[in-house]
């Protein structure tokens, strides 16, 4: 049994096999894992704000009815995540603690304000579709709770691609006003969302190492290149423009050429610079401080029920 043996670890890479939560590991494959699982978990929760604020200005009830479950499962997916990082041996307390120092990052889109309803579509669209080919390939990821955790998220994800693609397609199909405001979102999402999958591997920090441990599947560049391959004929299902004159289709590469982001206002960005970055923060420090209560008590209640199984 090769889970046995000084090299399980190693073995257990070589044979394409789940790292499991007892398993022997190095300890930057613990860091590595702990720093993209809490940065993961952090997004979720941080990108409920943008969307959170159209929950009240939604055009219908059925509208209203997605946004709110959708804002819900991005919720959700913060706590499979936050639980999938506990069995590494931190806890989601710390954690949050860390985001909330600035000391743990969270995804670059999320600075960016929702001006329109549009935006709501484009997030769904072009955020989410980002979201989803980079995560797909995490269900193969080398540790098994982080893998098995991406399952179930990205089927929800997918849901939230659609509805975003929904909801511009019905835009699209409106006024002229409704037509322009669609296209103009998607001009203002489309570079962020190429900025989602980070750097240029060329200046990717822990992308060789994470391939080397299976953490990451494809580099920064693959999956950006993929997206955009994805996108481009779903942009012309929706009318709408991709704001890139350089975008083509490049038979010899047999993969579309096009600009690639801005990465300095990415770092800038990352770095706390952007357009809403004290907004989320502050308003995630106030929810966290505002919910104080709900932990005491459920502690409290926790206490209160061991207590009872011992009498
Ligand atoms: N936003 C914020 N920080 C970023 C971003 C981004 N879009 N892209 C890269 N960075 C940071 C990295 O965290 C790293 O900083 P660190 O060393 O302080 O952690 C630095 O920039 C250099 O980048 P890389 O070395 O390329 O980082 P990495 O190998 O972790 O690749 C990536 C970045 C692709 C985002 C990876 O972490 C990943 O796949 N994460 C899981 C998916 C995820 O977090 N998605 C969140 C947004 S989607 C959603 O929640 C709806």
């Amino acid at each position: 049994d090769h889970r046995d043996g000084e090299h399980s670890f190693d073995a257990l890479l070589a044979a394409d096999e789940r790292i499991e939560p007892r398993d022997q590991m190095p300890d930057g494959y613990r860091r590595g894992l702990v720093r993209q699982m809490a940065q993961h978990a952090h997004s979720e929760i941080i990108g409920m704000q943008p969307e959170a604020n159209w929950i009240t200005r939604a055009p219908s009830l059925r509208r209203k009815a997605i946004l709110m479950a959708k804002v819900q499962d991005e919720a959700g997916h913060g706590l499979y995540l936050y639980a999938a990082a506990e069995t590494l041996g931190v806890s989601r307390a710390d954690l949050l603690d860390q985001l909330h120092a600035g000391t743990q990052k969270y995804s670059s889109i999320f600075n960016y304000p929702t001006l329109t309803w549009a935006d709501v579509g484009a997030i769904g669209w072009l955020v989410d579709g980002a979201a989803i080919t980079n995560q797909v390939p995490l269900c193969r990821c080398s540790y098994g709770p982080y893998a098995r955790a991406m399952v179930r998220i990205c089927k929800e994800e997918s849901f939230h691609q659609r509805q975003g693609f929904d909801l511009l397609l019905t835009l699209t199909r409106g006024t002229p006003r409704q037509r322009e405001m669609s296209q103009d979102a998607v001009d203002r999402w489309w570079y962020p969302s190429l900025a989602m999958f980070g750097p240029p591997d060329g200046r990717s920090t822990h992308g060789e190492q994470s391939a080397r441990w299976g953490i990451k599947r494809f580099s920064n560049d693959e999956l950006r290149q993929r997206f955009v391959d994805m996108t481009v004929p779903q942009a012309a299902v929706l009318g709408v423009t991709i704001p890139d004159p350089q975008l083509r289709w490049n038979p010899e590469r047999g993969h579309h050429d096009f600009t690639e982001p801005d990465y300095d206002e990415l770092f800038r960005v990352i770095s706390g610079a952007g357009p809403c970055n004290r907004q989320r923060m502050e308003h995630r420090r106030r929810a966290h401080d505002e919910g104080a209560w709900v932990r005491e008590a459920a502690l409290a209640y926790a206490a209160r029920q061991s207590e009872t199984a011992v009498s």
